[in-house]
C-alpha cells in the first residue's frame, strides 16, 4: 500500500470520532485533504467547522462548508490534523506545511485532538524531521543565532510566508531528548511565535495507518 492510500485510510478512520453536533477543527496537509474530501458524506453531524489555514479553508469552501472563525464559535469539540512526526507519547512535530501557529491554537482550543498519520511518521525520538519554528520576520536572524548556540542548524524556508505574515525556520540537528522541556525553552526565545513541537498539547488519540490497517494509540 502506498503512502497516499495509508493517509486516506487514516482520514477515513477519524470519521468515527465526529459525533452528531460536532464543532470540528480541521488541520492542514495532504492527510487532512483526504479528510476534507470525505466530510460531505457526514455533513449532517457537523454543527460548525473551523480551519487552521487558508489552504484548508479554500478546500472546505469548495466542498460547500461555511467556515467559521474561532472567535465566533468558542471552543472546539474535536480537532483532526496530521503530523510530520509522532512518538508513542502522542507528542508531535508539526508545521511541515507552515500552518503550525493556527494548528496549535486549534489544538489548544479543542476538547479532543485526533492525529492522523501514515506509519512512516511514527518515530522513537522526535527531531529527524527538521523542527519548524514560526518567527516574526525582524527577529529571524536573531532567533537563528540563538538556535546555532544550541548546536542546531536553522534553515530559513526561503520565499515562504505564513498565513500570519511571518517566516519559518526549519531547525535541523536539534536533540529533542525531552520534548516538553525543549518546547518551553524554544518558546522563550524572543521573536519566536510558535514552535512546531506539540508536546505540551499532545494528541489525545493517534491513528496510525499501515499495510495491516489503522491502529490507535490513546493518551
Ligand atoms: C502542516 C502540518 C501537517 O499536519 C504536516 O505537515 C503533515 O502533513 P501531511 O499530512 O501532508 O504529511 O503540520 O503545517
Amino acid at each position: 500500500m502506498d503512502a497516499t492510500d495509508k493517509k486516506r485510510n487514516a482520514a477515513k478512520a477519524s470519521l468515527e470520532f465526529i459525533l452528531p453536533c460536532t464543532v470540528l477543527g480541521v488541520g492542514t496537509g495532504s492527510t487532512v485533504n483526504h479528510l476534507i474530501e470525505l466530510l460531505p458524506g457526514i455533513r449532517e453531524r457537523i454543527e460548525s467547522v473551523v480551519s487552521s489555514s487558508q489552504a484548508s479553508t479554500e478546500l472546505l469552501e469548495a466542498q460547500g462548508f461555511e467556515v467559521s472563525t474561532l472567535n465566533e464559535i468558542g471552543d472546539i469539540d474535536l480537532y483532526i490534523d496530521g503530523a510530520d512526526e509522532a512518538n508513542k507519547h502522542l507528542q508531535l512535530i508539526k508545521g511541515g506545511g507552515g500552518a503550525l501557529t493556527r494548528e496549535k491554537v486549534l489544538a489548544g482550543a479543542a476538547r479532543r485532538f485526533v492525529c492522523i498519520v501514515d506509519d512512516s511518521k511514527l518515530v522513537g525520538m522526535l527531531g529527524g524531521f527538521p523542527l519548524p519554528i514560526e518567527v516574526i520576520p525582524m527577529a529571524q536572524a536573531f532567533v537563528a543565532r540563538k538556535l546555532v548556540k544550541m548546536r542546531a542548524q536553522p534553515i530559513w524556508r526561503e520565499g515562504f510566508v505564513t498565513d500570519n505574515g511571518n517566516h519559518i525556520l526549519d531547525v535541523h540537528d536539534l536533540a529533542i531528548n525531552n520534548p516538553l522541556e525543549m518546547e518551553s525553552r524554544l518558546n522563550q526565545i524572543p521573536g519566536v511565535l510558535t514552535v512546531g513541537l506539540f508536546a505540551q498539547r499532545a494528541a489525545d488519540v493517534l491513528l496510525i495507518s499501515g499495510d495491516a490497517g489503522v491502529r490507535e494509540i490513546r493518551a
